[in-house]
């Protein structure tokens, strides 16, 4: 479904921030991605629907592929048309309403009929339990509530992946839950998704595999067993006996 291949990305001259990344990710893998803060996180999964273009390598979304070398714009509108994106700080439009955020793409990147996009956002935005929220804006819901319709806003566009990043670090502790059991549902629909998260808990429980992160490079890869319960790497212990305290 995903490959990365040999993927780099420089910022200025000499900030190598991510370095010749390879990466395979199969339909219907929830991978969960760990590591310090600083390490290239963002940066990839931004790369993977070119927010962020690559310095170098290659990404395949889907039938999609686009080369750093040498793409079009086109190459890259297919591109995007494969993932959407799920941000940390919800991004919705402010001058929408639940729904209208829901329907926005559907309307004016895929032109689907209206009618047909709102019953679409409806049929959403109950799905995270936000349907009694449809008319309300964003300044009046709280920002779990505003992440779930950022959830249900990705999903729209029938992604082939979702990406998250970081979906719950900007929330007040005590709204992570329902944001969770929101992506740990969709997780369960067979849905193909990555994910920036430090909650580990969450990513030993829904994930299918884990990598781990550190300094632009995949340190460690493998199942949530292998990465959490029993971490050979000692950067990813160290990591992980941080993350715990
Ligand atoms: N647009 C940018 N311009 C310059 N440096 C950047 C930019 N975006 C990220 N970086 C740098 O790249 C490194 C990795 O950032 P990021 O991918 O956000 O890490 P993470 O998500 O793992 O915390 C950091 O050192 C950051 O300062
Ligand atoms: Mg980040």
């Amino acid at each position: 479904m995903v490959e990365v291949k040999n993927l780099s990305k420089t910022f200025g001259s000499d900030t190598e921030v991510l370095k010749d990344i390879n990466l395979h990710i199969h339909k219907n893998e929830v991978v969960a991605i760990l590591g310090p803060s600083g390490t290239g996180k963002s940066t990839l999964l931004r790369c993977l629907n070119y927010l962020c273009v690559p310095t170098k390598g290659t990404i395949r979304i889907g039938d999609t592929t686009v080369d750093a070398n040498h793409y079009t714009r086109k190459e890259v509108r297919d591109l995007r048309r494969h993932s959407a994106m799920v941000f940390q700080n919800y991004n919705l439009f402010k001058n929408m309403t639940a729904k209208e955020n829901v329907m926005e793409a559907m309307v004016t990147v895929q032109k689907r009929p209206k009618a047909e996009a709102e019953a679409r956002a409806l049929e959403l935005l109950d799905k995270v339990g936000m349907l009694d929220r449809k008319d309300f804006y964003p300044s009046k819901m709280s920002g779990g509530q505003q992440q779930r319709v950022g959830i249900a806003r990705a999903m729209a566009v029938e992604p082939d992946v979702l990406l998250f990043d970081e979906p719950t670090s900007a929330l007040d502790p005590e709204l992570v839950g329902e944001v969770l059991n929101t992506i740990k549902r969709l997780a369960e629909e067979e849905k193909t998704m990555i994910l920036v998260t430090h909650e580990i808990r969450f990513a030993r429980n829904v994930a299918t595999r884990v990598l781990f992160m550190d300094e632009g490079r995949i340190a460690a890869d493998g199942t949530p067993e292998e990465i959490i319960d029993h971490p050979e790497n000692p950067r990813l212990q160290q990591f992980l006996n941080f993350i715990a305290k």
